[in-house]
């Protein structure tokens, strides 16, 4: 894999053959690459979970940390993404992790000449954090093929949306969605259904966080009626199958998307989705510095 930026980009092979990858990092460790190889993280929307577990992949790798705050780059002076890029491929960085505002921001950084993982593209994609909710429910099933995820939430503004509805039919499950009319989308035909039409039949309960920042100035909503009409309430979670989970890329309104006392309920995946996003991040990192570098001797 020569960059990670789309799932769309991913074959069925590829995606099995990261978790795989993954799998077999969580069970069995990995013997870190050798010495000298390095790589920055470049956030240019704020982040916890994916910045911090791509740091903690990149240390676990034997991977040194170019240190990158947007705060205090020449990104305040006017640079662009692609001169920011070019020049720590110039210092010697082996790779890029980027998030930025700007849907498909990747499309400028052609002349790159190092692989980018594409830590989230405004309301494009998300491709470690689908790659991360696939591994946790590969985990617990074993399969995708007929599974009933249901997606609820701000669709519209959601890049995981996108990158789970894609995959996810990929893998063959059926994906249904539910959001209220003004976080509607027509970016794929998952068809739009009533969450309690659905919740004593579905196996995967994917909550969204409400994108507020991507929202229009002005805009409100009141939280309580949409916890009631779109939310995983304790009553929705009482009906759910034995057998099914609940997921949240987080961060988390609490109460908002999910009643808070079921964040670390016993069908809740929410902080194994954050566990196995390190193994998957180290796969993804492993396989774009293997492409580049096939010299590279680091054994799985
Ligand atoms: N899930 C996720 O992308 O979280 P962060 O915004 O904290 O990285």
């Amino acid at each position: 894999m020569k960059n990670l930026l789309t799932m769309t980009d991913l074959t069925k092979d590829d995606i099995m053959n990261i978790i795989t990858k993954a799998q077999n990092i969580k069970e069995n460790g990995v013997k870190p690459f050798e010495k000298g190889m390095t790589v920055a993280n470049l956030f240019f929307e704020n982040s916890t979970r994916t910045k911090c577990s791509f740091e903690m992949a990149e240390r676990k790798l034997g991977l040194e940390v170019i240190p990158f705050e947007t705060s205090t780059s020449s990104v305040q002076k006017g640079e662009s993404l692609y001169d920011t890029c070019k020049t720590l491929e110039s210092i010697g960085v082996d790779a890029l992790v980027i998030r930025h505002s700007e849907n498909a921001y990747y499309d400028s950084l052609e002349g790159l000449n190092i692989p980018v993982l594409n830590g989230g593209d405004g309301s494009g994609q998300h491709p470690t954090q689908c790659l991360l909710d696939l591994m946790t429910i590969y985990e617990e099933y074993g399969y995708f093929e007929g599974l009933k995820i249901l997606i609820s939430g701000d669709i519209k503004n959601s890049r995981v949306a996108r990158s789970n509805a894609e995959a996810l039919t990929k893998l063959g499950a059926e994906v249904v969605f539910s959001a209220p009319d003004q976080w509607k989308s027509d970016f794929s035909n998952v068809p739009y259904v009533n969450i309690d039409d659905v919740i004593e039949e579905i196996d995967v309960c994917m909550l969204l966080r409400v994108q507020n920042e991507r929202h229009e100035s002005g805009t409100t909503f009141n939280t309580e009626k949409y916890h009631e009409a779109y939310g995983l309430t304790m009553e929705r979670y009482e009906k759910l199958p034995e057998q099914a989970i609940v997921m949240h890329p987080a961060p988390v309104n609490r109460g908002v998307e999910i009643d808070s006392s079921l964040v670390e309920s016993s069908k809740s995946r929410i902080f194994k989705q954050m566990e196995n996003g390190v193994f998957i991040r180290m796969a993804c990192i492993y396989d774009v510095l293997n492409h580049k570098e096939e010299k590279v001797k680091c054994h799985l």
